[in-house]
């Protein structure tokens, strides 16, 4: 539950974003739509720098990893293999009263919110507290009175008379309604307590949440000029899919060899049934996906002759011939987490959850939650999940083609294993298969000839240098790191005049890596043709290195402040000076940097040297 300080800090970083051309509602002036945003002048700027990073780190900076754009609609039975046509939903109620859908699974989080449901709380608190529980129908009357405002279809509300008749009764016999605060609260916002399905009323209106329903949150089209069910198609729900099925195209011709990886920014699209706090959670959003392909630990192990493990800390260096997938895991969140501190984010503020084995997908063999200190809460910001080979198999099945890739080393290498270490290599699969067997419900003894099967056709294969990649996935949301990025800079700072009036103004201390403008430039005064030629000549000397915005009206003070709030690091003002007043400050100009208000005198001949290391 967000407290009504947090709350009330999204809201002035939502009116901020509004007022600064950040993020706007998408539609406004229709009335917008529910979970669709768009990125004002300083947003796409923003979003801009953002994943120009990402990329710069994930693609430019590495050897290993190469990039792809791949198309947002692609062939529906992608979405089949993936396993997203049958299993990728939320739990859905819908309201009995208002008819509006909500997710079952956040039914409680968002109704906590409210502030009839708090009253509802206290109540209970108040009045459960001793036993026998005294209450009358006129204590429910008055409980009615003060939610009926906000929670008009609330059973207590509706049915007033036959609910606290029914409560008052339970608590003078069994006292089963007030047996513990869900029950009670369930007891008020139903007229039929005993219908089975333990719900909470709709977080808008009191009414009652029909059972949960599991709806696909893919959003479906249809290509070409008829609608049929042969040319149904979906908008993708992640990046993620095109990268696994162009992956031998990717293989074939960009010359990598394995361990590597492929890197894809852009829109994905899940029609959530609760779009929620802001941008975090739209229906049409932005992501950055890292595929990266490594080889099967038991390729590793004949290889290298080893495998080195997570308990080795080797995760911490330079990339080894021996890791072994869990290493790669390791690695990739580690390799995130400074990606985060190096656009101005701090370690402390993330908290690193690593999924329990009952939580994880079905596909996944360890996944870890990078999670963000949002004012609404601590909530995703990137997932890394080491994914097996799950995908690439699954598209092998699904498509006929083979998703193997042939290794001439391996080959090789097995030729020269000693029968032991073969066997050893065999074991330790067959063993890894038949605990994945049990697990998905297998009985003991049919997994393990399952498993003897399994591994031997896998090891033959392995033996002539033949195998299907495991992935590691890191998978990061663009807005969410926007929001995390203006969450993370807004300041409220408080000055005081010499009439001792104070004033709070805002200030963006953004990252100058991420920041949208890097520098404002100033000249002093609007109406001296020699200042403002020489602030055209600065801002021109500028512009080709860095985003620049040229002001020359109001008062430096206001002009200044206007650039704080837009989280602008570095002010450069012309000022008499710069034309030579003083000779020996001829050509300088003052720097002025955002977060502390420091001024320095720097030659414009060094304004270059002196930024461009900043902002890179
Ligand atoms: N390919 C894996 C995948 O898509 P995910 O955890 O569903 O995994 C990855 O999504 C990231 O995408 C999340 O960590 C989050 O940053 C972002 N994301 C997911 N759903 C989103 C939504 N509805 N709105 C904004 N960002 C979202």
């Amino acid at each position: 539950m967000s407290d009504s300080k947090s709350t009330e800090l999204m809201e002035k970083i939502v009116s901020l974003c509004k007022r600064r051309g950040f993020i706007y509602p998408s539609s406004e002036i229709y009335g917008g739509i529910n979970g669709f945003w768009d990125y004002g002048p300083l947003g796409a700027e923003l979003k801009r720098n953002v994943k120009d990073l990402w990329w710069r780190s994930m693609v430019h900076y590495r050897d290993d990893v190469v990039g792809l754009e791949a198309t947002i609609i692609m062939h529906p039975m992608i979405w089949k293999a993936s396993g997203h046509l049958d299993t990728f939903s939320d739990p859905m109620s819908t309201c009995r009263q208002c008819k509006k859908l909500v997710r079952s699974d956040q039914a409680l989080e968002m109704v906590e919110d409210a502030e009839w449901f708090q009253r509802l709380q206290q109540f209970y608190t108040a009045t459960a507290q001793s036993l026998p529980i005294a209450v009358t129908v006129e204590a429910l009357e008055k409980l009615e009175q003060s939610v009926r405002k906000k929670a008009p279809n609330l059973a207590l509300v509706r049915a007033r008379e036959a609910v606290s008749a029914r409560l008052v009764e339970s608590a003078s016999s069994d006292g089963a309604e007030w047996s513990n605060e869900t029950q009670f609260l369930r007891s008020v916002s139903t007229e039929n307590p005993g219908n089975g399905y333990a719900h909470f009323p709709c977080p808008h209106c009191g009414g009652e949440l029909t059972e949960p329903r599991p709806f696909n949150l893919m959003f479906k089209s249809h290509y070409g000029p008829v609608e049929s069910e042969d040319n149904v198609c979906y908008l993708r729900p992640e990046t993620a899919q095109a990268i696994f099925v162009q992956f031998k195209n990717v293989f074939e011709t960009s010359r990598q060899k394995m361990p590597f990886g492929i890197a894809q920014v852009g829109k994905a699209f899940r029609n959530e049934v609760t779009p929620r706090n802001f941008t975090f959670r739209s229906r049409e959003f932005e992501q950055m996906e890292l595929e990266f392909f490594i080889k099967p630990d038991e390729a590793v192990a004949a290889l290298a002759g080893k495998l080195a493990t997570a308990a080795d800390g080797a995760w911490q260096g330079v990339p080894q011939a021996d890791w072994g997938w869990e290493v790669w895991h390791k690695y990739w969140v580690e390799q995130r987490v400074r990606f985060y501190e190096n656009i101005g984010l701090a370690r402390e503020d993330f908290v690193e959850y690593w999924q329990k084995p009952d939580e994880l997908a079905h596909y996944a063999r360890a996944t870890v939650d990078i999670l963000f200190r949002f004012p609404f809460g601590v909530q995703e910001l990137e997932g890394i999940a080491a994914r097996g080979d799950f995908d690439l198999t699954q598209h092998q099945k699904f498509s006929g083609k083979s998703t193997e890739v042939f290794d001439e080393e391996l080959r090789a290498a097995w030729t020269k294993l000693d029968d032991a270490t073969r066997q050893s290599i065999k074991a330790r699969y067959e063993s890894t298969v038949r605990e994945s067997l049990v697990k998905r419900g297998f009985l003991e003894s049919d997994a393990a000839i399952q498993a003897t099967e399994f591994s031997t056709a896998y090891i033959e294969k392995l033996a002539k240098g033949y195998y299907v990649p495991h992935v590691i996935e890191p998978s990061a949301g663009v807005d969410r790191l926007i929001l995390a990025l203006l969450c993370k800079a807004y300041h409220e700072v408080v000055s005081t005049d010499e009439k001792g009036k104070s004033e709070t103004r805002v200030v963006l201390k953004f990252h100058p890596r991420v920041a949208p403008i890097k520098v404002g430039v100033f000249p002093l005064l609007k109406n001296k043709p020699e200042l403002v030629a020489k602030a055209h000549a600065v801002r021109d000397l500028l512009r080709p290195h860095m985003t620049v915005f040229y002001d020359e009206s109001g008062a430096i003070g206001r002009r200044y402040a206007r650039q704080d709030e837009a989280g602008t690091p570095f002010g450069v003002t012309i000022d008499f000076e710069t034309l030579g007043e003083k000779p020996e400050l001829l050509d300088t100009v003052t720097l002025r940097h955002r977060d502390d208000g420091r001024q320095e005198r720097v030659a414009i001949a060094d304004l270059l040297p002196r930024l461009l290391p900043l902002i890179r």
